[in-house]
């Protein structure tokens, strides 16, 4: 007998990272190739955003996903979140010529504030919430802060593409393959500022510091490298990450539901003061994750030049959220 459907909710759908995305968790490869599912997607009322919206779902249903139970358009986060078990909030205002952080924190911070409302309002209470729109950390916990009858430890931040660019760069310097790679970790901020730490990752039980074993190279190369990919991406391509987002919103989520087997990802979640973080602050962690539960990995030593690290992302995010301070009165 086939499960029943559970409903996934998608904000930004007509967007570039809604189209890499949607068909993949109508193609089971989210939730499983077992699990049937609703689409619930949220677009803003524009004309035009809502006509791309159609067009997007006219190609859903031309793909005939066998577990594809129901696709909706909406407009208003009331509806598009009722009863959702999963909602991917994708959609979020880009940054604009001459517009300062604080200006599109501020901007941000209404959009958040509002679907974290409708979230509270309609969702179900189990929800499980990841943040893609940008600023990803302080938008969760912005959507986190305006839904205080949802479990805190629901809304989380992705960092898993900062995780998957960490694992690449690692595979290219050493010739590891990729998928070999494990206790890799982003701490922080989905920002320049985010922390890529392999000092306790390995390849078939051998410690990838050592093999590397090139400080230099961790300094110069490799921690910019990682932290300025989205910028090196816009450059390039004229837009910024899409399919490589999708992705890792996809790995985000796979690991969270499904489980991560031991392995450590890194998901961006609201401390409970693991490490000196500040409770409530959406931070990038290493996490196990188990039965649809994640656990923050504790205990691991933070040397001299890691904590100077941290303690940079932290700032950051500690001076985002108090940006938003006033906002979420
Ligand atoms: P896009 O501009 O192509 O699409 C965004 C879509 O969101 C648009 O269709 C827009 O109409 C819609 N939207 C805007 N406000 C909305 C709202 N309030 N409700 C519903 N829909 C809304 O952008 P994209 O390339 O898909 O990127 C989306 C976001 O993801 C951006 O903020 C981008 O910076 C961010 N991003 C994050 C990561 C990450 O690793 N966390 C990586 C890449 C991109
Ligand atoms: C990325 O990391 O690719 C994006 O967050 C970049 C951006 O600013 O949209």
């Amino acid at each position: 007998m086939s499960k029943p459907a559970v409903r996934v909710a998608v904000t930004g759908a007509a967007g570039q990272i809604g189209y890499a995305l949607l068909f993949r968790i109508a193609s089971g490869e989210m939730l499983g190739k077992d699990q049937p599912v609703i689409l619930q997607l949220l677009e803003i009322p524009d004309e035009k955003a809502q006509n791309a919206l159609k067009g997007v779902i006219m190609e859903l249903e031309d793909c005939a996903f066998p577990l594809l139970a129901g696709i909706e358009a909406h407009s208003d986060p009331m509806q598009a979140f009722k009863d959702t078990d999963y909602a991917l909030l994708v959609g979020a205002r880009p940054r604009g010529p001459g517009m300062e952080r604080a200006d599109l924190l501020a901007a941000n911070a209404q959009i958040f504030t509002a679907q974290g409302k409708a979230l509270n309002a309609v969702a179900s209470r189990n929800v499980k919430v990841l943040v893609v729109g940008n600023p990803a950390n302080t938008n969760a916990y912005i959507a986190m802060k305006s839904a205080p009858d949802l479990p805190a430890k629901n809304f989380t931040a992705m960092l898993r593409l900062d995780h998957n660019r960490a694992a690449s760069q690692l595979a290219a310097k050493a010739g590891f393959k990729v998928g070999d790679i494990r206790k890799l970790t982003v701490w922080g901020n989905h920002s320049p500022t985010m922390y890529a730490d392999y000092r306790f990752a390995t390849v078939n039980g051998k410690s990838v510091q050592e093999t590397i074993n090139d400080q230099a190279w961790n300094k110069d190369v490799f921690l910019p490298t990682v932290g300025k990919r989205g910028a090196a991406i816009i450059a390039a391509r004229g837009l910024s990450s899409a399919a490589s987002a999708a992705n890792a919103a996809i790995d985000h989520m796979r690991d969270w539901a499904l489980g991560s087997k031991g392995e450590w990802v890194t998901m961006g979640v609201p401390s409970n003061g693991e490490y000196g973080v500040p409770k409530d602050i959406v931070f990038g962690f290493p996490v196990t994750t188990e039965n649809g539960e994640y656990k923050i990995v504790e205990g691991l030593e933070i040397d001299a030049f890691s904590q100077e690290c941290i303690n940079k992302t932290l700032a950051e995010l500690e001076g985002e959220r108090d940006g938003v301070k006033d906002l979420l009165k």
